[in-house]
C-alpha cells in the first residue's frame, strides 16, 4: 500500500495541481440503475454461451433462412444419419428428427459449441427416442484428440414402438479433460431395434448451472456478471427483437413452456436459435442477479424496413399487453395462469418497458413518431401507470412521461468529446444509455461503418474513453436511467460483432473480463446516490471527473479519468465539511499501454492499486493521476 507521503515526491515534480472544491449540498439525486447488462442473441452469447446447454443443434431446428441440418453431428462408425419430418413428430414445434441406422453399434456424436468442457462434476443429459428397442443406450463423453472415454453410462431403453419416449442420464467424469475438444456420443445396438433404426430428437446435456436451475445458465459467465453487480437487464434485444421480417420478429409466446413447445427461430445474426433461453429464463436471470428488468417489446417494425400499418397495430399492442400480463398478472388472469402453470405462481414486477429497438434507423422513424410509439405508450401507461415507458430513440419529441434510449458506438476520441453531451441535454425526459461501446480505433475521423475495423476486444485507451463518457453521464445522473455496454458477450469460436464486455470459448477457465469490465466494475461498486456541485480552476481534459455522495455509507465520492495527458495530473481535492485527518481510499486503474487488452485465455492486464490518502491542511486530499488512468476516491466516514 502506498501512503500519502510516498505520493509527495511525485507531486513535487509538478507545479500546478488543479484545485477542486466540492460543495456540501445542491446536487441531484441519481437513479438507482447505474450500470446494467444488455442482452441479445448475437455472438452465441446465449446459445453456446450464457445458456448452459452443451449440445449444438440439439433438436435440428430450422427455418427458411437456416434450414434444418446435421450441423455439429457426426455418425458414429458406419452408422447412417438422416433428417426426417415424421408424420408423428416429437411435437409440432420440433418437426424434424434424426434417423440413426446401420449394423451393430450405431449412434451419433455432437461436438458441442466448438468443444465441450469436461471436468469432475455431474452432467445431466436427456434425449427423446422413437421406435421399439430392447437393449440399452450408451451415453459417453469422449476426447476427440485422444479418443479416450472420459465418462460413460448405460441407459436402459424404455422405448415403445410408435411413441416418443424421453430418457434421462447423468455423466460424472473422474478427471478434468486435457482440453475442450470433446464430444457427447450416444450409441445403441441396431440389431435389437425392431427396424434396425431409431429416431432421435432433443438431445441435451447440461453441466451444473448457476443456482442449480434446470435449463439454466453457465456458471463462469454468471460469475463474471455477478462480480460486476449489474443493476438492470435490457432484453431481449436489439436487432434480434425486431427480426429481419415482421413474421421473423421475436415472439415471446414461442419462448415459454416445455422445450418441446419452442420452435426456435432465425436470429438476425446468422444462426438459428432454439429459444431454450426464453422469456422466463431472462426473468430468472434477473432474479438470480438482483437486476431490474427493462423489457423490450416488439414495436411493429422489422429490419427490412417493413412497418405494421396503423390500422393493424392494435393486435401487436394487445400482444405486448398479453406479455405484460404473463409476467405481472395475478394467477386469475389468462396469462398469469399460464405463467403459474410454467412454475412461477408469483408475478414479477416490471417497472420499465422499451418500445422496440433503434426505431430511428432503417426508415422506421416516421411511422414510429406518427403512430407506432403512441399506440404502445398509450395502452401500456393506461393499464400500468407505474411503468416507465421508453422510446427506442431520442430523435423525436417524447410524449408525457416517456423516456428515450440513446446508443453510441464510436472511436475513443469521440467518446471523450461527447463528455459534455448530457450537460447540454435539457429535455425533461430521462434517457437510457442502452448500448454504449468504443468499437473502432482512433482514426482522426470517427466510426466508419463501412470499414468496420472494430477491435476484437476492448482495449485500454477505449475503456478510458468510455470512462470519460460515463463520467459525463454520472454528472447528470438525474437525467440518466442507466447505462450498459453492448453487446455483452462473444463466443470467440463463432461471433458476428466485436468487441464485447466479456469473451469466452467452451473452456470456462479462458473467460476474459475485458478492460471495460474493470472500468464499469470500479464505477459500479462506488455508487453515488447524489451528485454534488463543484468549482475548480481547471477545464475538462485531460482530467475528467464526477463528484457526489453515497448517502448510505455517508461517503464522499470522486470518480475520474485521465485521457491524452502528456504528464501525470496532480489533483488537490476538498469536500466541504470534510476536515483534516479524514482518510480516503484511492483506487487507480492503469494498463501497460493504450492498446492493452484482456484476451480469451490470457491474463488480466488491468492493474488496480488502492492506497489510503489522508486529508491534510484545510481538508485537502492531494494525489496525482497518471495518463490513461481511471480512478475513484471514497472518503471513510
Ligand atoms: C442538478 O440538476 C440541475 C437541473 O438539471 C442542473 O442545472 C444542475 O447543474 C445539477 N447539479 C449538479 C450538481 O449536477
Ligand atoms: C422439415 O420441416 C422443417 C421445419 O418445418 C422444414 O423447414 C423442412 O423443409 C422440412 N424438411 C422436409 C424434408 O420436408
Ligand atoms: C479436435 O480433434 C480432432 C481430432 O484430432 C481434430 O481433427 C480437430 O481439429 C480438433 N478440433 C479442435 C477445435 O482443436
Ligand atoms: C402467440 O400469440 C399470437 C398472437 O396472439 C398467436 O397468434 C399465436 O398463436 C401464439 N402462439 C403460440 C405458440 O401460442
Ligand atoms: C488526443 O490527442 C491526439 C493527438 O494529440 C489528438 O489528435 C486528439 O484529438 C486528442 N483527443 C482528445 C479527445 O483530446
Ligand atoms: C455543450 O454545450 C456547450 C456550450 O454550448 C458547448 O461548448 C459544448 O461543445 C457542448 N458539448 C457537446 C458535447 O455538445
Ligand atoms: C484497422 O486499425 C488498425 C489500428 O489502428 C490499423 O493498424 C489497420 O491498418 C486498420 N485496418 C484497416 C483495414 O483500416
Ligand atoms: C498519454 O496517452 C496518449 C494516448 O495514448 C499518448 O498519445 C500520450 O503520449 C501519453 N502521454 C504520456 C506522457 O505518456
Amino acid at each position: 500500500m502506498l501512503t500519502e507521503y510516498l505520493l509527495l515526491p511525485l507531486l513535487a515534480t509538478y507545479s500546478a495541481a488543479v484545485h477542486i472544491s466540492v460543495a456540501k449540498s445542491g446536487g441531484n439525486a441519481t437513479t438507482n440503475l447505474q450500470y446494467g447488462v444488455m442482452e441479445e442473441e448475437i455472438n452465441h452469447c446465449g446459445e453456446g454461451g450464457l445458456y448452459a446447454e452443451l449440445i449444438r443443434n440439439r433438436a435440428f431446428q430450422g427455418s427458411t433462412t437456416y434450414p434444418s441440418s446435421l450441423d455439429a453431428w457426426t455418425a458414429v462408425g458406419r452408422s447412417r444419419l438422416s433428417l426426417q419430418n415424421l408424420t408423428s413428430p416429437l411435437s409440432s414445434a420440433l418437426p424434424t428428427s434424426v434417423k440413426v441406422s446401420g449394423k451393430g453399434t450405431v449412434g451419433l456424436s455432437n461436438d458441442g459449441f466448438w468443444g465441450i468442457d469436461v471436468r469432475p462434476q455431474k452432467y445431466s443429459g436427456s434425449f427423446y427416442v422413437k421406435g421399439s428397442y430392447k437393449g440399452s443406450f450408451t451415453a459417453s463423453l469422449l476426447s476427440a484428440t485422444s479418443g479416450k472415454t472420459l465418462a460413460s453410462t448405460k441407459v436402459k431403453s424404455k422405448s415403445v414402438a410408435g411413441e416418443w419416449v424421453q430418457h434421462e442420464f447423468t455423466l460424472t467424469p473422474k478427471k478434468t479433460a486435457a482440453n475442450t475438444n470433446n464430444t457427447l456420443s450416444l450409441t445403441f445396438d441396431a440389431s435389437k431395434a425392431s427396424d434396425g433404426s431409431l429416431d432421435f430428437n432433443l438431445i441435451s446435456l447440461f453441466p451444473p448451472t448457476w443456482n442449480d436451475r434446470p435449463n439454466g445458465m453457465r456458471r463462469d459467465l454468471m460469475q463474471a456478471l455477478s462480480d460486476l453487480g449489474p443493476k438492470f437487464l435490457r432484453f431481449p434485444g436489439g436487432n434480434n427483437l425486431e427480426g429481419d421480417t415482421i413474421d421473423g420478429r421475436w415472439k415471446w409466446n414461442e419462448t415459454i413452456g416445455p422445450l418441446t413447445g419452442r420452435p426456435g427461430r432465425a436470429t438476425t445474426w446468422g444462426y438459428e436459435e432454439t429459444s431454450g433461453m426464453g422469456l422466463v429464463e431472462y426473468m430468472e436471470w434477473c432474479d438470480d442477479l438482483g437486476m431490474e428488468p427493462i423489457l423490450a417489446i416488439w414495436a411493429g417494425f422489422a429490419l427490412n424496413g417493413d412497418a405494421v400499418a396503423e390500422a393493424d397495430i392494435d393486435a401487436y399492442v394487445q400482444d405486448a399487453l398479453d406479455e405484460l400480463e404473463f409476467l405481472t398478472g395475478s394467477v386469475d388472469t389468462k396469462y398469469g395462469a399460464l405463467r403459474a402453470k410454467y412454475g412461477h405462481s408469483d408475478p414479477w414486477t416490471i417497472r420499465y418497458v422499451e418500445v422496440g429497438n433503434e426505431d430511428n434507423l432503417n426508415g422506421g422513424l416516421s411511422t414510429y413518431e406518427s403512430y407506432r410509439f403512441a399506440a404502445f405508450y398509450d395502452a401500456i401507461t393506461a393499464k400500468y401507470p407505474h411503468i416507465q415507458v421508453l422510446a427506442s430513440t431520442i430523435d423525436m419529441t417524447l410524449p408525457g412521461s416517456a423516456g428515450g434510449d440513446y446508443h453510441l458506438y464510436d472511436v475513443p476520441d469521440n467518446f471523450v468529446t461527447n463528455f459534455g453531451m448530457f450537460d447540454n441535454y435539457t429535455d425533461k425526459h430521462p434517457i437510457l444509455l442502452g448500448e454504449i461501446a468504443v468499437t473502432e480505433f482512433n482514426n482522426g475521423v470517427g466510426i466508419d461503418w463501412n470499414d468496420k475495423n472494430f477491435s476484437l476486444y476492448p482495449w485500454w485507451i477505449g475503456s478510458v474513453a468510455e470512462a470519460v463518457f460515463l463520467l459525463g453521464a454520472e454528472r447528470n445522473a438525474d437525467k440518466i436511467i442507466g447505462t450498459t455496454y453492448a453487446p455483452y458477450f462473444m463466443n470467440l469460436d463463432s461471433y458476428e460483432w466485436s468487441p464485447t464486455m466479456i469473451s469466452f470459448n467452451a473452456d470456462p477457465d479462458d473467460t476474459a473480463r475485458s478492460t471495460s469490465w474493470h472500468v464499469y466494475n470500479l464505477f459500479n461498486k462506488n455508487h453515488m446516490t447524489n451528485t454534488l456541485p463543484a468549482t475548480w480552476d481547471g477545464t475538462y481534459g485531460p482530467l475528467y471527473y464526477a463528484v457526489g455522495l453515497d448517502s448510505v455509507t455517508d461517503s464522499h465520492i470522486f470518480k475520474a479519468a485521465v485521457y491524452n495527458s502528456t504528464a501525470d495530473v496532480p489533483v488537490s481535492l476538498t469536500f466541504e465539511g470534510v476536515g483534516r485527518g479524514t482518510t480516503a481510499d484511492l483506487t487507480i486503474l492503469t494498463a501497460p499501454n493504450a492498446f492493452s487488452m484482456n484476451e480469451v485465455g490470457g491474463a488480466n492486464v488491468v492493474h488496480s492499486q488502492t492506497t489510503t490518502v489522508k486529508a491534510g491542511k484545510k481538508g485537502v486530499f492531494s494525489f496525482s493521476l497518471p495518463n490513461l488512468s481511471v480512478a475513484v476516491l471514497t472518503t471513510n466516514a
